[in-house]
């Protein structure tokens, strides 16, 4: 039997097998027959898909904003993770650590270790990320000193302070790379009367997104449809507009940060200010980020080594220690 760890994102889940590393790293996408619900394909295959679906075929994200919109579909794309991970050897059912956001309902708790089991898990522990995400991006969290982890996401953002293997507080903000995402397509319409996809606002994103001046990243061209002919349009777009699209959102993150700092008790701030802000998630890597971050909080922010990774690295921390990171996993069986 296989111990693993799961980190069930709303954009990628990725999972760690035990002794292995990060040995699947994939988009958080099913698509299915439109009339039935028959998976036709999973994670990478299935990404491609977005956006390009016949009519009897739909590409769909199970999760939504951190939580599971879609139980059947989650279980149908864990079965097929679990069967990949194990390979051609006879299939054993894996003992599972899996991540929930931090604040989630009862409900929602329930939902993952549910889904989880019916995937064919042989048992469940629940994790929360914040935890799993300082840890996987290098900090100290056992320590009597204060430490901040910020999760940026696809659907959530994770902003939490930690001390002595635990959450002091913390505060999460259903806004991330996806409504970054929205927000551009917004943008294009209203400014320039185009429409463009999902797939094309997360690609100006990543390739000339940024949040400060100092971190301007030139133009890109791009294809839509022009909304008042119909027809396809080419247009060039600069750094500055995608920053201008962006800025409310990015506001929002950057004021759940602030609060959070504001309702930090005061010996564990000033450890804050020693050790600074550590960053995390997909969205960390949005240019001039840490910039941003530190002239308004007047603290030193680094962003993890492998963003992507830390809740999935912070994961094998805690099975490869055998319990002594993580504060004490239970396990639960059917
Ligand atoms: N270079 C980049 N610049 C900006 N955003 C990026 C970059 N690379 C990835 N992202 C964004 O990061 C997000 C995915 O991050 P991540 O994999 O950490 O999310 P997740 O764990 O699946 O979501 P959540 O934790 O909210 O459930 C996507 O919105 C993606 O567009
Ligand atoms: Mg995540």
């Amino acid at each position: 039997m296989k111990s693993i760890g799961i980190d069930l994102g709303t954009a990628n889940t990725l999972v760690y097998v035990k002794g292995r590393g990060v040995a699947l790293r994939e988009p958080s996408v099913v698509a299915v027959e439109a009339k039935n619900r028959r998976v036709v394909a999973v994670g990478n295959e299935a990404k491609l898909m977005l956006g390009k679906t016949p009519g009897s075929i739909v590409a769909m994200r199970p999760l939504k904003d951190g939580v599971i919109a879609e139980f059947d579909i989650t279980a149908a794309m864990l079965r097929h993770y679990f069967k990949k991970i194990s390979g051609n050897t006879l299939f054993s059912r894996p003992k599972v650590i899996i991540c929930i956001p931090y604040g989630v309902t009862e409900v929602e708790r329930r939902a993952v270790e549910d889904v989880t089991l019916e995937a064919g898990a042989q048992s469940v522990a629940l994790i929360e990320e914040p935890i799993a995400a300082a840890i996987g991006s290098g900090l100290r969290v056992d320590d009597a000193r204060g430490c901040m982890i910020v999760d940026i996401g696809g659907g959530t953002t994770e902003v939490a302070v930690l001390s002595l293997g635990g959450i002091v507080l913390s505060k999460s903000l259903r806004i991330a790379g996806d409504e970054l995402d929205e927000a551009i397509i917004g943008y294009i319409k209203r400014k320039h009367n185009i429409l463009i996809g999902d797939v094309t606002a997360e690609l100006l994103k990543k390739r000339i997104g940024s949040v400060h001046p100092a971190a301007d990243r030139g133009a890109m061209t791009i294809q839509g449809r022009n909304l008042l002919n119909g027809l396809p349009a080419t247009i060039a777009v600069s750094s500055a507009e995608i920053r201008e699209a962006m800025s409310d959102q990015i506001e929002h993150i950057v004021e759940s940060i602030r609060t959070t700092l504001e309702n930090t008790p005061p010996e564990l701030a000033s450890d804050i200010y020693d050790t600074g802000i550590m960053l995390c998630g997909g969205g960390s890597m949005l240019a001039g980020l840490p910039l941003l971050l530190s002239r308004i909080t007047g603290i030193r922010v680094v962003v993890a080594k492998a963003p992507i990774d830390s809740v999935a690295i912070g994961l094998g921390r805690i099975i490869e220690s055998e319990g002594r990171l993580g504060g004490g996993v239970r396990y639960r069986t059917r």
